[in-house]
């Protein structure tokens, strides 16, 4: 039986989380296999004994695809142990870190019928060269109201790997509620 990391992502940070994750699975003597959300149609949910969903914020909102993904698998997410990350730039800030202080996470899973076993929030990448002008400009606005990095020329990877490796430590051992 494996972990099945399913990710849905905008510019790559997410699935990088869901990658790193696989390898630490791996090393712990977990088999673990990282797909695409939006492109996971025909899942052998057999093959699984535990599910894991990451997820990034764009604009305040997780893509619609992920609800609607929990919504049409939602007797399989439940009939195993089974974990929620979410990725943003406001848990750049450990004070907005956890799925109780991370509003986006936290409104999440009041919404979502599906209640995982354990949920992470990480802090994502803020890459300004590569996001479209009018992304760039918002982003930018964004960080200076709050204090963030306004460069431009800048990527900064905000996201903790080692707490990306302790969440691996806890799916390795995750059972049902
Ligand atoms: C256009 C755009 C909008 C974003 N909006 C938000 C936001 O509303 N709140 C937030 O905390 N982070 C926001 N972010 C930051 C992303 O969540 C962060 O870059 C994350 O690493 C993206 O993950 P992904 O690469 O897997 O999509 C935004 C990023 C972009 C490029």
């Amino acid at each position: 039986m494996k972990t099945l990391i399913l990710f849905s992502t905008r510019d790559g940070q997410t699935r990088e989380i869901a990658s790193f994750l696989a390898s630490e699975l791996k090393e712990l003597g977990v088999e673990a296999d990282a797909v695409n959300l939006h492109r996971a149609d025909d899942i052998p949910w057999e093959h699984y004994n535990r599910v894991v969903i990451g997820a990034s914020i764009r604009y305040g909102h997780f893509h619609s695809g992920v609800e609607r993904f929990v919504k049409k698998h939602l007797q399989h997410l439940q009939a195993v142990p089974s974990a929620f990350y979410s990725v943003n730039l406001v848990a750049r800030k450990p004070e907005k870190r956890s799925p109780q202080t991370n509003n986006y996470t936290r409104k999440f899973l009041l919404r979502s019928p599906w209640q995982p076993t354990r949920c992470e929030v990480f802090a994502g990448a803020l890459r300004y060269p590569r996001y479209r002008w009018y992304d760039r400009v918002m982003i930018r606005l964004i960080m200076k109201m709050t204090g963030g990095e306004t460069d431009t020329h800048k990527e900064v990877v905000y996201t903790d790997w080692d707490q990306v490796s302790r969440f691996a430590r806890e799916i390795a051992h995750l059972v049902s509620k």
